[in-house]
C-alpha cells in the first residue's frame, strides 16, 4: 500500500515512511500491529483513552446514536443528547461549573475559554481587558490562541507574529532543585508564581483578562507544579480580577486521582478545558467549563444571541452519546479515583529507574509520570527517540517528547502491568548508546 497522501501531523514523515510503525486493532490496556504484535498502551494513545480501549459500552452507544440520529445542529436548535451530557458532567464537575460549552478537541477549547474570558470582562464593562498570559513550556493546542499563550518554542516559531498582548510567565521545571521529586516538587512555587504579579505591575493588571495554565503541564513533559504555586497564581488572579483558566485536556477525567486535576490540587480555576478523555478519545469532543457567574454575566444584556462563538459540531449528538457511555464506565468501575489507588505503586516504579543509564530525573503525579533523559551531545531527541523505538519494538508503547519520555496509561492499568512499562523502560534505555 502506498503511504504518500497522508501528511501526518506532528510526525518526522520522511522518516517515518523509511520504518512505519503502525496499529490496525485496541482492546483494553493493549494495541495489536497489522502483523499481530501486541503492545501495551503507555500513554493511553495521546493522554485520551483513559477506560482502556473499545470499551464495550461506549462502541455500543456510538453505533445506536449513530443509527438513530447521525447530526443534528445547535445553533438555534438542539437535541435531547447534548442537554443530557452537559447535565451530566455538570454534576461531575466541581461545584459551581454549572455551565459546558462544547467544542470538538483541546485546541478548540483553549481558544473558546480564552474567548469567553475576553467577552466576560468586555460584558461586564470591563472591554480594556485584552492581555492573555501563558506559561513558558505550556501546551494549549495548535490553534493561533492556544498556539500564542503555549510556551513551546517549536510550536510557534514559524507560524508568524501571532496575538497581540500575550505574554508568558516562567515555566516551573527546575532540575537543579527539583530533579527526582516525588509528587510536587518543594521548591520554588512561589517566587516563580509571583512572575505574574511582575507582568501585572509592569501591564496594569486591569488590562489583563486571563491566565492559562495546564495543573500540571503534559505534553512538555510532566512538569509538577511545585507546592503552593498554583495556591499563588489563584490568589494574584483573583486580587486583581483576572480569570485564571486551567487546561485540564490532560489532567481530567480521572487522571489525577480525581475526576478533575483543580479537586486534587485544591485549587480552583474559574474556567476550564477539557476534551480527550471527555468522550475516551473514541469521537472527538471538548468541552469548555464555566462557573455559573460568568455564565451569568452574559445573560444581563438584551434578549439575541449572547456569545458569537461555537462550532458546527458543538454538543454532536454522536459524541455525547460516547461521552454519556464514558461516564456510565468511570462510575461503574470507579475509574475517575481508581489513580489513587495505584499512585505509590507508580511512583515507586518509575522511580526505582533513578540510576538507569541516561536518566537524569523522574517525576510523577497521579498517574502521570516522566523519565528525562540527558540529551545525546550534538543530537538532542535522538535518545528518546530511540527508546521509543526500541521500547515498542519489545511491546510496549511508550511517548517521547525530545529526551523526555513521558507515561499516562489507561486508568484501567493493573500492577503487572505498570511493571512492565517501566522494565521494558529500562530495558530500552539499556540498549540505547
Ligand atoms: C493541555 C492540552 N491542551 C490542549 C491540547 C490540544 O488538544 P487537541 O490535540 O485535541 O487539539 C492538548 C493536547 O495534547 C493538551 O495536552
Amino acid at each position: 500500500m502506498r503511504r504518500d497522501a497522508f501528511w501526518m501531523p506532528f510526525t518526522a514523515n520522511r522518516q517515518f515512511r523509511t520504518a512505519p510503525r503502525l496499529l490496525s486493532r485496541a482492546e483494553g490496556m493493549y494495541y495489536w500491529t497489522p502483523e499481530g504484535r501486541q503492545v501495551l498502551d503507555g500513554p493511553a494513545g495521546l493522554w485520551c483513552v483513559n477506560a482502556g480501549h473499545c470499551r464495550p459500552r461506549i462502541v455500543e452507544a456510538v453505533r445506536r446514536q449513530v443509527g438513530e440520529m447521525d447530526f443534528a445542529p445547535t445553533f438555534q436548535m438542539g437535541h435531547p443528547i447534548a442537554f443530557e451530557f452537559a447535565e451530566r458532567l455538570a454534576a461531575i464537575a466541581p461545584k459551581g461549573f454549572s455551565r459546558v460549552f462544547f467544542t470538538n478537541s483541546g485546541s478548540e477549547s483553549a481558544d473558546t475559554a480564552l474567548k469567553i474570558a475576553l467577552a466576560y470582562h468586555r460584558a461586564r464593562g470591563e472591554g480594556q481587558r485584552y492581555r492573555l498570559i501563558g506559561r513558558e513550556r505550556g501546551y494549549h493546542g495548535v490553534n493561533f490562541g492556544g498556539m500564542a499563550v503555549g510556551g513551546i518554542p517549536t510550536n510557534r516559531k514559524v507560524f508568524g507574529p501571532g496575538l497581540s498582548g500575550v505574554y508568558h510567565i516562567r515555566h516551573t521545571h527546575d532540575l537543579a532543585k527539583n530533579s527526582f521529586s516525588r509528587g510536587q516538587p518543594l521548591h520554588g512555587g512561589i517566587e516563580l508564581a509571583d512572575d505574574l504579579e511582575r507582568l501585572c505591575l509592569f501591564h496594569d493588571p486591569s488590562t489583563i483578562a486571563a491566565v492559562i495554565v495546564e495543573p500540571v503541564a503534559g505534553s512538555a513533559g510532566v512538569l509538577v507544579p511545585p507546592r503552593g504555586y498554583l495556591e499563588r497564581l489563584r490568589e494574584i488572579c483573583t486580587r486583581h480580577g483576572i480569570l485564571l483558566i486551567f487546561d485540564e485536556v490532560i489532567t481530567g477525567f480521572g487522571r489525577l486521582g480525581k475526576p478533575f486535576g483543580a479537586e486534587r490540587l485544591g485549587v480552583m480555576p474559574d474556567l476550564f478545558t477539557t476534551a480527550k478523555a471527555l468522550t475516551n478519545a473514541t469521537i472527538p469532543m471538548g468541552a469548555v467549563f464555566a462557573k455559573e457567574e460568568i455564565f451569568d454575566a452574559f445573560m444581563q444584556g438584551p434578549a439575541g444571541i449572547e456569545l458569537f462563538h461555537g462550532y458546527t459540531y458543538s454538543g454532536h449528538p454522536v459524541a455525547c452519546a460516547a461521552g454519556i457511555a464514558m461516564l456510565d464506565t468511570c462510575e461503574e468501575e470507579g475509574l475517575l479515583e481508581r489513580a489513587a489507588g495505584l499512585e505509590s505503586r507508580w511512583e515507586a516504579a518509575a522511580h526505582a529507574l533513578k540510576g538507569a543509564p541516561h536518566v537524569i530525573d523522574v517525576r510523577n503525579f497521579g498517574l502521570m509520570a516522566a523519565i528525562e533523559l540527558a540529551p545525546r551531545p550534538g543530537a538532542p531527541g535522538a535518545r528518546g527517540y530511540e527508546a521509543f523505538v526500541r521500547a515498542f519494538e519489545s511491546g510496549v508503547l511508550i511517548r517521547v517528547t525530545a529526551d523526555i519520555i513521558a507515561l499516562s496509561p489507561p486508568l484501567i492499568v493493573d500492577k503487572p502491568q505498570i511493571d512492565r512499562i517501566f522494565q521494558a523502560i529500562r530495558e530500552a534505555l539499556t540498549s540505547v548508546a
